[in-house]
């Protein structure tokens, strides 16, 4: 009788979101696969998607050639007869650029799948070229707010996402977050069409992932779950799910940090980085990461750096506006059974402790701000994040809550 390998009790949880993610009707890929040592799965699920018989597989620029995943890959794909067509054009973020001339690669050598396995910049990428592969345009026509205002009629080419990073949860997401560098700052495509077919988590890929990385990515997947808590466009279901995994983040973002090859806390980042991309998806956002965006694009701070930096000071700043949920929110992140009096305050206090713990800066000094630059971050950061945030946020108001971090 062959061996079968139980799954750990991260795997069980996982399934048992994956299970209410169901019941609820939230939006979600139609395929969710989770474990460790699941990437052997992939020339499996892939098979009935390629009749065609031919996959464009972005990767990260250097890290895929480096840990040999490329050829891991190529082997999985063969094994069912599929061809694979690597691209390694993302190198930091994707670009319109580098979007629309990998959708042209697409065409040109006629796949009938997409498969981005890297972090949340290849994954985004890998959704919007999959739509642009059988929709007209350039990526620069489906950004929100700019461009031609272009909708995605055509429904995109079959998509996988595979993170090697526990952060941004793009595996699970509507959106394609592209930079428009020449203009400094970053848009999304958004439509329910972008979510990817496939979210295939394996958190063996997140074995060894450098320290910043981690502890930049679990602070990002932190401000996802408890901004999708207080968000004005809050639904209650999606806030029992933030709930569930807000219970894992602390030990699993501590101890991926200081052990990088504990597989468990692998499976508790991954499993948080997940479940908040499903919660952001179906819920939104608010002002840390609004500002979060601008800092990016403006003065290239990593996305879960910013978010790291600013989410004490926003969970603080919010408090008042939405007491209830962010009681509710931190007592889940502290692992209390309900929330008790001083659970703000004390879950305020942990997060800032998880955030020195993880070398993050506490405030943007390090920056060495201008005025000037203090209002050109607020007038970047009104965008639909923002808009949720339970204070109403404009830019004299933002100016003001980055005064007192500079
Ligand atoms: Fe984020």
């Amino acid at each position: 009788m062959p061996l079968t390998m139980k799954n750990s009790h991260i795997e069980d949880k996982a399934y048992e979101a994956i299970e209410y993610i169901r019941a609820q009707g939230l939006l979600a890929p139609t395929t969710i696969v989770f474990g460790s040592h699941k990437l052997r799965e992939l020339g499996e699920l892939a098979l009935p998607h390629a009749h065609r018989g031919k996959a464009l597989v972005i990767f990260g620029a250097n890290s895929a050639r480096k840990s040999g995943l490329t050829d891991r890959v190529d082997a999985l794909l063969s094994r069912y007869t599929i061809k694979m067509v690597p691209w390694f054009g993302v190198v930091r973020e994707p670009t319109v650029r580098i979007v629309d001339e990998a959708a042209a690669l697409a065409r040109r050598e006629k796949v009938d799948l997409i498969i981005g396995i890297g972090g949340g910049s290849v994954i985004d990428c890998a959704k919007a070229v999959a739509a642009l592969a059988v929709n007209e345009g350039s990526a620069a026509d489906y950004l929100e707010g700019i461009g031609r205002g272009l909708k995605i009629t055509n429904q995109p080419l079959p998509m996988f996402a595979i993170p090697t990073t526990a952060a941004t949860g793009a595996e699970m997401t509507k959106n394609a977050v592209i930079c428009v560098p020449e203009k400094g700052y970053k848009k999304s495509m958004r439509d329910p069409k972008l979510v990817p077919t496939v979210a295939l988590v394996d958190p063996e890929l997140c074995l060894n992932l450098p320290a910043h990385v981690t502890a930049n990515g679990g602070m990002d997947a932190l401000t996802h779950l408890l901004e999708s808590c207080i968000t004005t466009r809050r639904r209650p279901e999606v806030t029992e799910l933030a709930h569930r995994a807000l219970r894992n983040v602390q030990l699993g973002l501590s101890v991926a940090f200081e052990d990088p090859g504990n597989i468990l806390a692998r499976e508790r980042t991954a499993l948080v980085s997940m479940l908040g991309g499903v919660c952001l998806a179906n819920s939104g956002l608010a002002m840390a990461h609004g500002i979060a965006a601008a800092l990016g694009a403006l003065h290239d701070v990593p996305h879960g750096l910013a978010c790291g930096i600013l989410l004490p000071h926003t969970l603080r700043y919010n408090a008042s506006a939405c007491s209830d949920e962010l009681a509710g929110a931190l007592a889940a992140f502290l692992n209390q059974v309900e929330p008790r009096d001083n659970s703000i305050s004390d879950g305020i206090e942990a997060v800032d402790n998880l955030r020195r713990w993880l070398q993050i800066p506490p405030d943007l000094k390090y920056l060495r701000l201008s005025a000037d630059d203090i209002r050109t971050i607020a007038e970047h950061s009104m965008g639909s994040s923002m808009s949720g945030n339970p204070i109403p946020m404009d830019v004299p108001r933002t100016i003001e809550f980055l005064e007192t971090l500079v």
